[in-house]
Order: C-alpha cells, then structure tokens, then sequence
C-alpha cells in the first residue's frame, strides 16, 4: 500500500451503467484456507483481487499448500487437514480476517507457528481467539494486550461450547475451523446473528456443520473435499456504489453475479426503508450462497435509525453509509457499533473527522455517531487513515459535495478493491 497515494475526486451529475465485483472477501478468504486443507484440487473462479485475500494465499504457500494462478482464477492442492511446519512468520498484511481464521486451521497442526502483520494490525484484539482456542488446548503467546505478533503452537485439541463475548464472524470461523480437528462437538453461541460464509463454506466443502438460531457446532474429525466454484461478487465493495447511486435521484445502475446472503444484504433494507428503488432478479444459489443480480434506481433519501442486530449485520457498510447520511432529509444514527474503533483504523472517529473536513455537523458517541441530514458538502483534503473502506467511503460522499475532494492515503483502496476508482469512474456521468 503506497502511503503517499491521493485521489481527487470531482463532483458528478449521476450515474449509470453497470459493475460486476471481483470476489466476495469474506467467502474467498474461507475457500482460499478450506481448499488447501481439503481432499484433491479446489479450483476457485473470481477469488477476490484484494491484497487482504492474497495475504492469505501468501500464508497458505508458506505453510506448504500449493497454488497457481489460472487466467481469473486459482487452484489450490489440498493436503488433508495437515500443513506443513513454516520456515518463515506468517504476514498477514492488514488482513484481521487471515490472523484470525488462520489461527483456527494452525492450532490443529503440530507445529508452531508465528503470525505477524502490519502496523494497523499489530494495533487490534486478538484476545478474541486466544481465549478459546486456548481453552480447546492450542498455546498462544501475543504481545501485550493480547495484540500480534501471536506464536501459536497446535495440539491435540478438545471440543469447547462456547458464548462469543464480541459477536464476530472472524471468531466464529476461527472456532469452527480448530473445531475439524477437535475431539468432540465445538460449539459456539453469539448475542446477535454474524455473517454465516464460514458454515456454509464449510458444507459447502463437505462437512456437517449444525446451525440452530445463533448457535453453530461441528464434530471434529471430518474431512474436506475439494470443490469448484465462482465466488459471488462482493458485497461490501458493490456498497461503495449501491450508496453512490442512492444520491442521485434517477440514477440507474445494476450490479451483477452479487453476493446476496440473508446475513450480508442488510445494507439493501437500508437503503430501500430510505427510499431507494432496489429490485433482485437472476436469483440463484451457488455453493450455499445467494447470488443475484440488483437493480438501483435512485430517489430522494430519507435517513435511518442503525442499531442492535442490524449495526453487526452492516459493520462493513457503516463508513459509507456514514459517509453518505449528510445527504439524506432526516439524517443517519448508528448505534452499538463499539467494534467499528478497532477495524483498519477507529472507522467512528476517522468519519467523524472527514464529514467534519467537508463541514458537515457530526455528533460521535463511543459506540457510534449521529449525523443530521439536509447539509450540503464542501471539498476537502481528507486522510483514508490507512482504511480501504474510509478512503472509498470518502471518494462517494465526495461525489455530491462542492468542489473537488482530495483523499490522501487513497491506496489503500488495495486491500479489498484495487480497481475501484476506474470502476467508479466508469459509471458517473458529470
Ligand atoms: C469478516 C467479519 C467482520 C468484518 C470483516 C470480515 C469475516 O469482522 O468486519 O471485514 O469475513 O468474517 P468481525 O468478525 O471482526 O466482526
């Protein structure tokens, strides 16, 4: 990621046309892992062009999977559950979701590995896995506060029933994944319902997973077969432009091959309870997932009320709506969205200081912030804090505002979407 990146963005009028989205991250991430500890070869369609998800492959090669590139896609050998011991630390990059889940696969190995990542991710919670995979008998040893570099050292593990005290589906996964090498049945319960990519993943590789409301379990000791598959588009990415055509009145725009799953797509009830003319067609379902095709007419907006269930529902998706509320009639609150400080960067305060820039009003709170509609927007200089999803956030808000908007830092829109300025480009009408 080139720190030293800026972007201007002008003004637009509207936008029209259509976007197809490389690979969801959260699915490629999961084939990516499950596929090179799976039976045979995985063949995976639009893996995700992110650096995050290659960050993961990166991981995978140095614990000895192999994996080639193939035109739009990848190949992964399976190796069985059993990876080979690293001759070198883990990076994961900026990538929470790669140490996290990793961490599952590595304390049902037996070897020790070490996992390090960069300056962002050297900074977030890892207490999250550390307590229950130690628990189901993984050792870790972290840096102070339970923060990367972790050493983890795999062993026999036993089944844990567990209650997430931070609902996440990063930790969820985590558990799932040590729960294949677990004697028993590995439980885990969350307060509110968390993207479900990893149980579906899972089966969709072959292996009975039991979900029951907010409750997941899985028997240790299964094995993985390799599949084939096309991985939906992302739906956290195809955000950034759901919500950019949501500004314009009469804007047209239609997104394709979409990953539409229950516990993802909260953002279209959002947007449609604002106003917003958001039609589904080409509904199908692919290993487990709904993918689709969506169609966004936009109209006035309105404003929205986000919290409970819903704030974990939309985690992903709170920058730009933040980003965007300025521009509705009755204003945006969001709310219970504590998690968001210790994302990529502290995603609250990093909205509140560029709506700020831009002279809009903002009130923060711990857990989230309030931002009155009816403002117009002004130009500035802003910071993306290092954030993928804050400096794409910020180019859409920049889109209705007076004035260009410089967005320093603007790299860092590599980490999910690297293409993401000329596919926005590509749709605006100025
Ligand atoms: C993810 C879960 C969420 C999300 C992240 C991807 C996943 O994180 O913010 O971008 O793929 O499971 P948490 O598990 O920390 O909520």
């Amino acid at each position: 990621m080139n720190k030293n990146s800026s972007v201007v963005i002008k003004p637009a009028r509207n936008i029209s046309g259509s976007v197809r989205l490389p690979g969801d991250k959260s699915i490629s991430h999961r084939y990516a892992m499950l596929g090179a500890i799976a039976q045979g070869t995985t063949k995976l369609e639009n893996y995700s062009t992110g650096a995050d998800c290659a960050s993961t492959l990166k991981c995978l090669k140095t614990l000895g999977a192999n994996w080639r590139k193939t035109g739009a896609g990848i190949e992964i050998e399976g190796a069985d559950l059993k990876l080979q011991p690293p001759n070198s630390p883990l990076d994961c990059g900026n990538s929470g979701s790669t140490m996290r889940m990793m961490s599952g696969i590595l304390a049902g190995q037996d070897f020790t590995s070490k996992l390090i990542g960069d300056e962002s991710l050297s900074r977030r919670p890892m207490s999250r896995i550390i307590m229950p995979l130690e628990m189901m008998g993984t050792k870790i040893v972290a840096a102070d506060g339970g923060r990367p570099p972790l050493r983890v050292t795999g062993g026999p593990l036993k089944a844990i029933s567990y209650d997430t005290p931070v609902p996440s589906a990063q930790v969820k996964t985590s558990l799932l994944f040590a729960g294949l090498y677990a004697s028993g049945e590995t439980m885990i319960r969350e307060s509110v319902r968390t993207r479900d990519h990893g149980e579906t993943a899972l089966r969709a590789f072959g292996a009975v997973v039991d979900q029951q409301g907010n409750q997941s379990s899985i028997r240790g000791g299964q094995h993985l077969q390799a599949i084939e598959a096309e991985i939906p588009g992302d739906l956290s990415s195809a955000a950034f432009f759901l919500c950019a055509a949501s500004l314009f009145p009469g804007s047209q725009l239609i997104v394709d091959s979409l990953l539409l799953n229950p516990t993802r797509a909260r953002l279209l009830d959002v947007l449609m309870g604002m106003g917003v003319g958001i039609s589904i067609t080409q509904l199908e379902e692919k290993h487990g997932e709904l993918v689709g095709r969506a169609q966004v007419n936009g109209k006035a907006l309105t404003g929205a009320v986000i919290s409970g269930a819903h704030t974990a529902e939309l985690i992903d998706e709170i920058p730009v709506l933040a980003a965007i509320a300025p521009y509705t009639t009755s204003g945006i609150e969001i709310r219970d969205a504590r998690e968001l400080r210790v994302k990529e960067s502290d995603r609250i305060a990093a909205v509140a200081t560029n709506l700020r820039a831009m002279g809009a009003s903002v009130e923060e709170f711990e857990d989230g912030m309030k931002i009155p509609g009816g403002q117009q927007l002004h130009g500035a200089e802003l910071d993306s804090f290092g954030d993928h999803r804050i400096a794409m956030a910020f180019a859409v808000a920049a889109l209705r505002a007076s004035g260009e908007t410089q967005i320093n830092g603007s790299d860092a829109a590599v980490i999910s979407y690297p293409a993401f300025y000329e596919t926005l480009e590509g749709i605006l009408e100025r």
